[in-house]
């Protein structure tokens, strides 16, 4: 149908044209998986390489970050900003290995339950490490599906982010690649279906695009401030 001709559409550009090869990449271990993501959320990858690096070979596994002292998880991310990510994750990791015996949750439910994971990054893991049917929907992706689909309601009002969030659930592949659709979608947003400029002739969803037919990509997401 509609929906999973979309989703087969961002899975081909995902393996033709997305990054394959990120460290955190190409193996599906969640404490690493974890760890990028909220590395990424409001920093850029080539930003993130290197303290991904340096945070692993300290600490390589949940267990080790669980012992460490919260100061020098501040001294690592020293200079990534938004400090409240790393104090989040040092709790995180304490949860999992009380909560959990060590070994992080395999769904999105309970990974949204621990300290620093919002939905979506509890959906990305999800699909990431366990192939979950998870939607994400970041600020990426909220452009993105918006655009796509010509969702002009104002997703600063809850309700509406509600009918994205269900609308993106809708479009999940139904029995193809979970971490390919979810990465995919994230690397259009961040490549190509950008805020300004859209990229929209190497975009494969432009011919379905109903932002694109209408002329106008830049009008969404409409999100007032409230
Ligand atoms: N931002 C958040 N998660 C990301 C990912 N997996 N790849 C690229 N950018 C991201």
């Amino acid at each position: 149908g509609c929906a999973d001709d979309l989703a087969q559409r961002v899975v081909a550009w995902q393996r033709t044209q997305g990054r394959h090869d990120l460290p955190w990449q190409r193996q599906r271990d969640p404490y690493r998986v974890w760890l990028s993501e909220i590395m990424l959320q409001q920093t850029q990858v080539s930003t993130v390489l290197g303290y991904y690096a340096r945070f692993l070979a300290r600490f390589p596994d949940v267990a080790t970050l669980a012992a460490a002292e919260v100061d020098e998880v501040l001294a690592l991310w020293a200079g990534l900003g938004y400090y409240s990510r790393a104090r989040n994750l040092h709790r995180c990791a304490r949860e999992v290995m009380a909560q959990w015996g060590g070994a992080f949750p395999r769904t999105a439910a309970q990974l949204a339950e621990l300290p620093g994971i919002g939905p979506s990054t509890a959906a990305a893991i999800a699909a990431f490490c366990f192939d979950e049917r998870a939607a994400i929907l970041d600020g990426n992706v909220k452009r993105v599906l918006s655009r796509a689909l010509g969702f002009g309601d104002d997703l600063a009002q809850v309700r509406h982010e509600r009918r994205l969030w269900a609308l993106a659930q809708a479009l999940l592949p139904v029995a193809a690649d979970m971490p390919a659709y979810t990465q995919g979608l994230m690397d259009l947003g961040a490549t190509l279906c950008t805020p300004r400029q859209p990229r929209c002739l190497l975009c494969p969803l432009a011919s379905d695009c109903v932002a694109r037919a209408q002329g106008q990509p830049e009008a969404y997401p409409v999100k007032t401030r409230k």
